[in-house]
């Protein structure tokens, strides 16, 4: 695991939307892991801003969302189907049938699952995944005790999910209570791990995924275990690592991240 600190959100957010750029062009084929969640909105303004710049071509892109919620229409605009299609895919020149995400509306949960792990595999496995991290440590909707070795299925939210979300709900208590996700496992197979935290409310969960113990409390810090992940973090949610020091070292010498710094 590599930690990346930027003394501003803006900076954290850019550096990630230029690490996902330049994957893209070093492989037009790509397929591209996505996330929803307030955080990524910004680098999806970021990503639109650089196809609008010709610095990045989407249209030979793949992607597959991490998750959707059951119970929601694409045409809902708390769907993630269409917070994808506002946030991004509306404003980049993809097209559209290569976009992926679980269907809310599917009857057969079990089914589901499996269709959207097939779908992945069928494309040959996903390039570069992008994650959040859920005030709950979660990745995808992989709560607390999901297991580390999960793939594709549908998930019971927690209460500090619902807390943290149901407030984009109107009424907040219109939220559904379940959705299907990407498993941890199915996370853990794409070959690269791009996760972006930013903010003081993400301190300290932060702090647990990437310095605690692995564990299903925390999915987020089965990334450990992951051989190429790449955490970038503002200087707030930075606020309760211990080994900063080291971290900001590595950036500052290893060539690597030379464009970055
Ligand atoms: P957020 O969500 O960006 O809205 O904080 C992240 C997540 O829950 O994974």
């Amino acid at each position: 695991m590599e930690v990346i600190i930027r003394p501003t959100t803006k900076e954290a957010v850019n550096l990630t939307a230029r690490l996902i750029a330049a994957a893209i062009r070093r492989k037009p084929f790509f397929k591209l892991g996505l996330a929803t969640g307030a955080t990524m909105e910004a680098v999806y303004a970021d990503l639109a801003a650089m196809n609008r710049a010709k610095e990045v071509d989407f249209s030979r892109v793949v992607t597959f969302n991490l998750d959707e919620y059951i119970g929601l229409p694409p045409e809902d605009p708390n769907s993630y189907r269409y917070y994808m299609n506002r946030n991004l895919f509306s404003k980049i020149n993809i097209d559209l049938g290569n976009t992926n995400l679980p269907d809310g509306m599917a009857k057969d949960e079990i089914a589901e699952g499996q269709r959207y792990e097939k779908a992945i595999r069928d494309a040959g496995g996903i390039d570069l995944q992008l994650l959040g991290i859920g005030n709950d440590g979660h990745i995808g909707f992989n709560e607390p005790i999901s297991s580390l070795g999960s793939r594709t299925r549908s998930k019971a939210l927690t209460p500090a999910t619902y807390a943290q979300n149901s407030v984009y709900f109107n009424p907040p208590d219109s939220m559904p209570k379940r959705a299907f996700t990407m498993g941890v496992g199915t996370i853990l197979e794409a070959a690269r791990v791009v996760m972006l935290i930013t903010g003081k409310k993400k301190a300290g969960i932060a702090a647990k995924a990437i310095e605690g113990p692995i564990t299903a409390m925390v999915t987020g810090s089965a990334l450990q275990l992951h051989p190429s992940t790449v955490v970038v973090l503002d200087e707030a949610a930075a606020s309760e690592l211990k080994q900063t020091e080291y971290y900001n070292w590595v950036f500052a010498n290893e060539p690597e991240w030379k464009p970055y710094r």
